[in-house]
């Protein structure tokens, strides 16, 4: 069957260009990916006490969806030169309990557009930081740093330049590639 990816977009916004950039990357993934896109705006703000207490419903749909998955992708903007508060929340919240990371061992990829010249280079360098410290293996290349604007993709993900739909594809072929080779199959239990 197909290999099973989450797919965290960096922004709630209405219009969103990253999640658009995040629906045309699905698109080209064809039948050999399926993708969960969890809603990271239903994650309430992390607090440590709040975990203690019990793990919120919206954080525990969310682990389960990352225990299931074989990969993650992830397609964020870059806010004040770093990731967006939305996906540092996400990815805090399942860093814990302390020895009990859920995203130890996934592969993932990452890739970001912005109005911008840059195109999240800032955002992605402090994002690499922060997924090898979760212990994530996580592809080098191809890198995507794109401009965006509206019609360059359109909010259903159809890539309107042949150009970019080309490299895209070649990112998700890569991709593929990375999480079959990367992620971990449990051996079933003994006895
Ligand atoms: C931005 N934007 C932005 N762009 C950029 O290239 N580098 C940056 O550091 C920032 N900083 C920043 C901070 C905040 C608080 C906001 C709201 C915006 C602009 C950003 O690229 C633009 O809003 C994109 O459209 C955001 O992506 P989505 O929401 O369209 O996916």
């Amino acid at each position: 069957g197909p290999l099973r990816v989450a797919v965290l977009v960096g922004s709630a916004r209405q219009g969103s260009l990253n999640r658009s950039l995040a629906l045309a990357m699905m698109r080209l993934g064809d039948d050999r990916l399926a993708f969960d896109v969890p809603a990271l705006d239903e994650l309430p703000l992390f607090n440590q006490s709040v975990l203690e207490a019990g793990m919120p419903q919206p954080v525990a749909r969310l682990q389960s969806t990352i225990q299931a998955a074989d990969g993650v992708l992830i397609v964020t903007p870059e806010h004040n030169r770093s990731i967006t508060a939305l996906l540092k929340n996400a990815l805090d919240w399942l860093s814990r309990p302390a020895g009990a990371n859920s995203w130890t061992g996934k592969p993932v990829a990452i890739a970001g557009a912005s109005a911008g010249r840059l195109g999240t280079v800032a955002a992605q360098q402090h994002l690499r930081a922060i997924l090898g410290y979760l212990d994530m293996p996580t592809m080098g290349q191809p890198e995507v740093y794109l401009q965006l604007t509206a019609s360059l993709i359109t909010p259903e993900g159809d890539i309107t330049d042949e150009s970019t739909k080309a490299f895209l594809q070649g990112y998700m072929h890569k991709f593929h590639h990375w999480v079959r080779t990367h992620r971990r199959v449990d051996a079933p239990a003994l006895g």
